[in-house]
């Protein structure tokens, strides 16, 4: 299995990032290739100030090792080190329809707002296809927001393809039902642009506090309660283990008890879960140039495969396979 995914360095990691996300780059490393990158090329759609953007990706790298991703079992490095990626969006971007590109939900929704797209935003899609094919991928772990970008990927592949010979493999998302989309404390899709996350390195008082404010009905203490519509009990279940949901499934629909204390059971299981990674987090913090080499160690390893690629999709194009 080939493995890749990216993630942008927008602010802080959150819950659904991890869940829909991180937990799986994490479970599918020591593959045959476990590659995982920081995607500032992405993040130059949106993050227009330079110290912020290079601050995020320090804290990217920071989170994603403290969450227990291993320099010896999956490669990390930032999507910009591999500058062969933007050559092969470019001889993607010549095959692309512009009507498969028009029905992408980033564009088409900023479009619906009546927000001017600028030409990155329009063509993200085809940055994103030339991460998953430059390294040859065949599994690609994302939240339910990406499957349409995988998709795209895979159309794009075809149509090399069928344009130029078999010389791109086809990608598949990896996808787990549970985690896909994963609530926010408004109980929408947790995101970044709705304003609703729940971060995952968070002080615990402030962690207590998004916990607190997570909305719930106006169903009465005493009554009995359904928890799979409950934000706070659907949050949980990405924690406990199936004991765990169960022995909370029965407190709700017991009554007796109130949302608060559901919260607190929320917040003690966050508090387990990432007590360790908080840890792990200190001591990256403490060793700056170590994480550096992570990356760039990463980047010498996912560039060497991204060459390889590029220059078997430049000679399929009619191009010399390495520039002179
Ligand atoms: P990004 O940075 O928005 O999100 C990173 C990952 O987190 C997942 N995710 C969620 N999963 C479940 N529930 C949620 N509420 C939730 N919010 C976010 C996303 O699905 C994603 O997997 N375009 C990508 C980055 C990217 C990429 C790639 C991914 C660039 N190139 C190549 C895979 C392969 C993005 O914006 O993800």
């Amino acid at each position: 299995m080939k493995v890749l995914s990216g993630i942008q360095p927008t602010g802080r990691f959150h819950w659904g990032n991890y869940f829909g996300a991180i937990r799986q780059y994490i479970a599918l490393q020591g593959q045959e290739q476990s590659f995982y990158f920081i995607a500032d090329l992405h993040a130059l759609t949106t993050v227009r100030e330079p110290a912020v953007l290079r601050q995020n990706i320090k804290d990217a790298a920071l989170d994603l090792l403290a969450l227990g991703l291993d320099p010896a079992k999956a490669t990390l490095f930032r999507q910009s080190d591999v500058p062969e990626v933007t050559e092969l969006t470019w001889l993607l971007m010549t095959i692309t329809q512009m009507h498969l590109l028009d029905k992408c939900h980033a564009f088409k929704d900023k479009k619906a707002k009546g927000i001017a797209a600028d030409a990155g935003l329009f063509t993200y899609p085809v940055l994103m296809a030339a991460d998953i094919l430059i390294y040859d991928s065949t599994t690609v772990p994302v939240g339910a927001d990406q499957i349409q970008h995988v998709e795209v990927t895979r159309d794009l592949a075809q149509r090399f393809n069928a344009t130029y010979g078999e010389t791109l493999h086809l990608p598949e998302a990896y996808v787990l039902d549970d985690s896909a989309k994963v609530p926010g404390t408004d109980r929408e899709k947790m995101s970044k642009s709705y304003n609703n996350t729940i971060p995952i390195f968070e002080t615990p008082r402030k962690l207590r506090k998004i916990i607190m404010s997570i909305q719930t009905d106006s169903t009465p203490m005493e009554a009995a309660k359904v928890p799979e519509t409950c934000a706070v009990y659907q949050l949980f279940k990405l924690f406990g283990t199936p004991a765990q949901q169960a022995a909370l499934a029965d407190r709700y629909q017991a009554g007796g008890m109130g949302y608060g204390e559901a919260k607190e059971t929320l917040y003690q299981a966050a508090m387990t879960h990432f007590g360790e990674a908080f840890e792990r987090r200190t001591r990256f913090e403490a060793a700056p140039d170590q994480v550096e080499d992570i990356l760039r160690e990463g980047a010498h390893r996912a560039r060497a495969k991204a060459r390889e690629v590029v220059e078997r999709v430049r000679s399929a194009c009619g191009l010399t396979a390495k520039p002179v």
